[in-house]
C-alpha cells in the first residue's frame, strides 16, 4: 500500500536535546493481584517539529501515557522511568514548574472539547484568560490575539464567536477553538488525544488538516494519538504502534504503512478503508480481545489472536529490538518484506 506523504522535512540542530524524550515509562494502578499495568516500559522521542502518531486499539495505553507525560495522572497511580521535555526531566518536577510547562510549552487537545471548555464561560474569555495567565498580556492583547488565533483556525465571523458560550458552536467549530486555544502561547509540543473521533468524517479531514496547517506555521512538534491508522497518513514522520500497554513497533511512517512488520501492525492496517473498497464492503477487523490488564504476562500478549504465532510465542515476551536502522518490533515471528 502506498501512501501519500506530505510530511514537512525538518531541520534537526545536532547539538539540540529532543523536544521530548521518554524512557522505559511505565504506569501502575492499584496493588497486589488487582494490579493493574497500563503502560509498560514505553521509550519514545519526538524531535522539535516532529509528529509522532501513537496507534493502538482502546484500552493499549495509549491516553495513560501522555497523561503520565503531562504529570496529571491521578495520585494512585505509580509513574516510574524518565520524561525529560528539552532535556529536563519533568517526573517528580513541582506542581508549580509542572503548570508553567503545561500553559506555556506544552498543550493538550483531547477528543470531547465540552470536557475541556469550560460551559458557562464565553469562548472569548476562555482564551483571553490563558493569555493573561500564561503570556502576561494585558486584556486588550489578549482580545486581540485570541481573535487573531480564531481566524486563523478558520472560525467564521471570529468577533461574534467570541461572546458565544461552547454549547452554541457546532462540535467542529469546538474542536477548532481548542485548537486555537492549545496553540495560543505557541507551544513547543502539542498533544492531540483523539481530536477528531467525535466528529463526523467530513470535519474530521478539515481539523486534520488545520492540525497539519497549524504545525507548519509554528513549528510545533506534535504526538497524534488514534486508534485508527488512516487519520496518521501524511501528518506523522514516524509512528508507535501500541499493544496492551507495549510498543510493539516503532518504525517511520512510510515505512510502516507500506510494509508493517508485526502481525498487529498488519492487522490494523488491513482495517484501514481503501478508495478501492466498495462503500457497503464490510472492514476485516482483528479477531479477538486484547489480554486482561491484570493477567501476568506469559509470553507474547497478542499471541492469542495472531495468525503467525507458534510455540514460543506464548512461551517467551519478544524484546522490542532493532529490526534495521530506523525500525523496531517486538515479535518472534515478523513478516518478511525480502
Ligand atoms: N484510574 C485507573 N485505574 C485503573 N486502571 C486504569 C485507570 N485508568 C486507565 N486504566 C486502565 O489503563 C489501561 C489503558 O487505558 P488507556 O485509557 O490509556 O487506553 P487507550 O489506549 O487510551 O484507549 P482508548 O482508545 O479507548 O482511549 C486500560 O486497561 C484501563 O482500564
Ligand atoms: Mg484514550
Amino acid at each position: 500500500m502506498r501512501w501519500m506523504s506530505l510530511t514537512v522535512p525538518v531541520d534537526h540542530a545536532i547539538s539540540a536535546p529532543p523536544c521530548l524524550q521518554v524512557e522505559a515509562l511505565s504506569v501502575r494502578f492499584g496493588g497486589g493481584a488487582r494490579e493493574i499495568a497500563a503502560v509498560k516500559e514505553v521509550s519514545l522521542r519526538i524531535g522539535a517539529g516532529e509528529c509522532l502518531g501513537i496507534v493502538g486499539e482502546s484500552g493499549s495505553g495509549k491516553t495513560q501515557l501522555f497523561t503520565a507525560i503531562m504529570g496529571l495522572l491521578p495520585q494512585t497511580a505509580r509513574t516510574t522511568g524518565s520524561v525529560r521535555f528539552k532535556g529536563g526531566e519533568m517526573l517528580g518536577m513541582s506542581p508549580t514548574d509542572l503548570n508553567r510547562l503545561r500553559g506555556r510549552e506544552i498543550s493538550m487537545v483531547f477528543q470531547d472539547p465540552m470536557t475541556s471548555l469550560t460551559p458557562h464561560l464565553r469562548i472569548g474569555t476562555q482564551l483571553t484568560e490563558v493569555l493573561m495567565l500564561h503570556a502576561r498580556m494585558d486584556a486588550a492583547a489578549a482580545r486581540q490575539r485570541a481573535l487573531q488565533m480564531l481566524e486563523r483556525v478558520q472560525i467564521t465571523r471570529a468577533g461574534q464567536r467570541m461572546h458565544q458560550y461552547p454549547h452554541e458552536l457546532s462540535g467542529g467549530m469546538r474542536q477548532r477553538v481548542m485548537i486555537a486555544m492549545a496553540c495560543l502561547c505557541n507551544p513547543s509540543l502539542l498533544i492531540a488525544d483523539e481530536p477528531t473521533t467525535a466528529l463526523d468524517t467530513t470535519v474530521q479531514a478539515q481539523v486534520l488538516l488545520l492540525l497539519q496547517s497549524m504545525r507548519r506555521e509554528l513549528g510545533t512538534a506534535m504526538a497524534l494519538i488514534t486508534h485508527d491508522f488512516a487519520l496518521l497518513a501524511g501528518l506523522a514522520d514516524h509512528v508507535l504502534v501500541m499493544y496492551a500497554g507495549r510498543v510493539v513497533e516503532a518504525a517511520c511512517a512510510a515505512d510502516l504503512f507500506d510494509a508493517p512488520l508485526h502481525p498487529y501492525s498488519a492487522g490494523l492496517l488491513a482495517c484501514v478503508p481503501r478508495w478501492s473498497q466498495a462503500r457497503a464492503s464490510r472492514l476485516p477487523s482483528i479477531a479477538g480481545q486484547p489480554p486482561d490488564p491484570r493477567e501476568p504476562e506469559a509470553g507474547c500478549a497478542f499471541a492469542p489472536r495472531c495468525t503467525r504465532a507458534q510455540a514460543l510465542c506464548s512461551q517467551q515476551r519478544p524484546e522490542l529490538r532493532l529490526h534495521s536502522s530506523s525500525r523496531r518490533v517486538a515479535c518472534h515471528y515478523p513478516h518478511d518484506h525480502g
